[in-house]
């Protein structure tokens, strides 16, 4: 029989979805990270991994995990069979996102056989769910370390505790949420860098777990955040993405300045930084001024992400979205006349509980009128917790997945249509480096955000370069090297 490693926990602060649905207007405190003297060194000689999934938000988490952790001495490898560490950093949007993270922690677990005191563990947005943490204790006994999207910064204590002291911890807070500066980062690119301008979300659409695992919104200072983008253009990097669940609300919650999104990429425009992006947008909260900053800004890119979830007012209205189609797509026209050009994508939902087939066809007219030049579709996943998880949802898997279907089917083609109008076109192109499925090409993005391969042994990651593109396909371009 297989002896399983079973862990106790020493200490439980366990998450709590009534405390997380919390907003009670409480001041946002902000704190400098430091690492205390006694985690200096404790991962000399010790190798982690991290594992990352989900959203842009999750992929910048991990960036400060492991500038946490090389501050403490560890150094990071590739293979799990080298690891003394191996953190997940989770999402919890859909149900296969998490099914996906317990299998790989099932996996895992063979690898404690040749390596005893491998250590794992586990954060982000699963931790944050009271389900998540009751399946670890029950299936999954083996995690020796728990922590939120809240406390980041505990991870020192943490690794200290299960590695040093042997106590292992589950250490989620379920609050609104405060701040914290100058958390150490280790950015994967030398070139593109993700910037989070704010954190959390009070939009409480009725599928989404979001609000409850990442708390209220909070935006970060102006000051902080041009600072950062001005030191990361001084250290040569070419493209920031500014980072948030809902940036358009960015500076709702100062009380002590009238400050928005559109004044934030006004100010961020005047950087001398060549391209500047930002991710999700919410279609109620984007605004003119917003529009007139992509608009003027040379930096700002003509590309937006617009999630509009659904086509249908009466699915929108129970989705909680606060915009109507109507209001959707005079935003989009806007967008359009203001920005010549600009490329939209988008996020949709099928099947959301009591979706119709007339709904699903407002969808499908919706589609046909923006023309989205790229999309995220999924079959709605009810999340624990959230008020949609509730209403009644008659479709069969077969149904659902027929919509997917059709739908993928009728976006897709626009897709194409998005990245022929580039043919024979010179477009800029920020090197990447080589591309995954031909080691003979080189591959990088457009200002528009789409992908071109091209061949060249002259230019370097990090270039920005001319490109004729000389074939579209819906999901690329392949491109010649011109100059
Ligand atoms: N089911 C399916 N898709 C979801 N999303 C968020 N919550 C759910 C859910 N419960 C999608 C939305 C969102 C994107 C990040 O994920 O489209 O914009
Ligand atoms: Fe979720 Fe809606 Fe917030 Fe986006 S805006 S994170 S979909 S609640």
């Amino acid at each position: 029989m297989k002896k399983k490693v079973t862990i106790n926990y020493d200490e439980e602060l366990n998450p709590s979805i009534k405390e997380a649905r919390m907003r009670r207007n409480k001041d946002v405190n902000f704190t400098s990270f430091i690492l205390e003297p006694q985690y200096l060194n404790i991962g000399l000689n010790k190798k982690y991994l991290l594992k990352t999934y989900g959203c842009q938000g999750n992929l910048a988490d991990s960036e400060n995990i492991a500038g946490i952790l090389e501050l403490m001495g560890f150094s990071p490898c590739n293979e799990e069979i080298d690891a003394d560490l191996i953190i997940f950093n989770t999402c919890a949007i859909r149900e296969n996102a998490e099914e996906r993270v317990f299998g790989e922690i099932g996996r895992i677990e063979k690898f404690r056989k040749q390596n005893p005191n491998l250590l794992i563990g586990l954060c982000g947005c699963m931790a944050q769910e009271e389900h998540t943490i009751e399946k670890i204790k029950k299936t999954y006994p083996y995690i020796n370390i728990v922590f939120g999207t809240h406390n980041i910064y505990s991870l020192p204590e943490l690794v200290y505790s299960s590695l040093i002291e042997q106590k292992n911890k589950i250490d989620v807070l379920s609050i609104e949420g405060d701040i914290y500066e100058n958390m150490p980062v280790k950015r994967e690119s030398k070139y593109k860098a993700w910037v989070n301008i704010m954190y959390g979300c009070d939009e409480f659409c009725t599928y989404c777990i979001v609000p409850y695992t990442r708390g209220k919104e909070r935006s970060r200072r102006p000051e902080a955040i041009i600072e950062e983008v001005k030191e990361l253009a001084k250290a040569g990097y070419k493209e920031v993405t500014l980072l948030g669940q809902n940036v358009n609300a960015y500076g709702k919650d100062f009380k002590d300045l009238n400050y928005t999104f559109g004044n934030l990429l006004m100010d961020l425009s005047k950087i001398d930084i060549p391209r500047i992006r930002y991710t999700t947008s919410h279609p109620r909260d984007l605004d003119d001024l917003t529009i007139d900053a992509m608009a003027l800004g040379k930096n700002i890119m003509p590309h937006l992400h617009l999630p509009v979830q659904s086509g249908s007012n009466e699915i929108l209205k129970k989705m909680n979205r606060k915009y109507t189609r109507e209001e959707y797509l005079d935003k989009i026209k806007k967008l359009k006349e203001k920005i010549p050009g600009i490329s939209i994508t988008t996020d949709i939902i099928v099947a959301f509980p009591t979706e119709t087939e007339e709904d699903f066809n407002e969808t499908l007219s919706l589609v046909k009128e923006v023309e989205f030049e790229g999309a995220y579709t999924f079959i709605y996943s009810p999340r624990i917790g959230t008020p949609a998880a509730t209403y009644p949802n008659p479709l069969t898997e077969d149904e659902k997945k027929e919509r997917l279907l059709k739908l993928n089917d009728l976006i897709n083609s626009y897709f194409l249509k998005g990245r022929k109008r580039f043919e024979g076109k010179i477009v800029e192109v920020l090197v990447d480096g080589e591309s995954k499925n031909n080691k003979d090409m080189l591959t990088g993005y457009t200002e528009h955000n789409m992908l071109v391969n091209f061949a060249s042994n002259k230019v370097k990651e990090g270039d920005i370069i001319k490109c004729k593109i000389t074939k579209a396909y819906s999901w690329h371009m392949l491109g010649e090297v011109v100059e």
